[in-house]
């Protein structure tokens, strides 16, 4: 990529674990919107799976991505194996800071060090670019976010929004897990989300009071155990105390379990 940033063309990544959908098809449109090379990453990443999650059990279809990479107009797609990635064992690994503590933290402690590591070892291979992430693993964003900016990598992340089925379910490669009676209730997530930004939109100033609507609303589907719901500051993820003011944006956020599948999705709630 050297040479194509010397020509003085721009570098657009966008790292995946592959099974692409829709989602990441908008981020590689995004990405071949804005740069003139744009680079597809597909990875499993197994430093970012805890023992016993889905690390083999992951979708995998390489045949699939590469019709949608070349369909979205990717220039290349860089498919390591993880002796290329992680050629050693002990190898330096990048101290994730507070952002990354709660939430996904907190339940997964061992993910975002992994995310971080394959994250940043992304960047040094591919050198200066537009890094495309999608705003589905929102605290993956700010932790991705707050590494680029905390050790200086020559990176621009970019958030990207959200894609949804039509009953408002995000899309997810871990989707594929639902069983028909799961699939059926877990839009209940996005309902949840979108009652909360209600409330907050109409001037509820407690956060518990947002979080137990959520919780309350998705503990009526039989299928979905909770993981958390949860209010917090879109940048730092602290927990606000009260929220309010005009214009003031927090973040809503819930994780779920339905059968097999571990569902995450999230939203923006702005006070009156
Ligand atoms: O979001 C993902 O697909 C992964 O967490 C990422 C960013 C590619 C790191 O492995």
């Amino acid at each position: 990529m050297d040479g194509e940033r010397a020509a003085g063309r721009s570098v657009g990544l966008v790292p995946t674990m592959g099974f692409l959908h829709e989602g990441h098809a908008s981020l590689v449109d995004a990405a071949v919107a804005d740069n003139d090379v744009t680079v597809v990453s597909i990875f499993v990443n197994p430093l970012q799976f805890a023992p016993g999650e889905d690390l083999a059990d992951y979708p995998r279809d390489l045949a699939a991505d590469l019709e949608v990479c070349a369909l979205h107009g990717a220039d290349l797609v860089f498919h390591p194996t993880v002796d290329e990635m992680y050629p050693e064992a002990g190898m330096s690994a990048v101290e994730v800071g507070e952002v990354a503590r709660p939430l996904e933290g907190a339940s997964r402690p061992t993910h975002f060090p992994g995310v971080a590591a394959a994250a940043a070892r992304l960047f040094g291979i591919l050198g200066a670019c537009s890094a495309y992430f999608g705003e589905k693993d929102f605290q993956q964003l700010a932790v991705v976010r707050r590494m680029v900016a905390d050790l200086s990598m020559p990176v621009e992340v970019v958030g990207c929004p959200i894609v949804r089925e039509v009953d408002g379910l995000a899309l997810s490669s871990r989707n594929v897990y639902l069983t028909a009676a799961e699939r059926a209730e877990a839009p209940v997530l996005h309902r949840a989300l979108r009652a909360g930004a209600a409330v907050v939109s109409a001037g509820e100033r407690d956060p518990a009071a947002v979080v137990s609507l959520m919780a309350g609303l998705i503990g009526r589907a039989v299928t979905a155990e909770l993981d958390y719901a949860a209010v917090v500051r879109p940048d730092t993820f602290a927990t606000p105390s009260l929220l309010g003011g005009p214009g003031h944006e927090v973040r809503l956020l819930v994780a779920c379990r339905f059968g097999r599948a571990r569902l995450i999705d999230n939203m923006a709630a702005v006070s009156p």
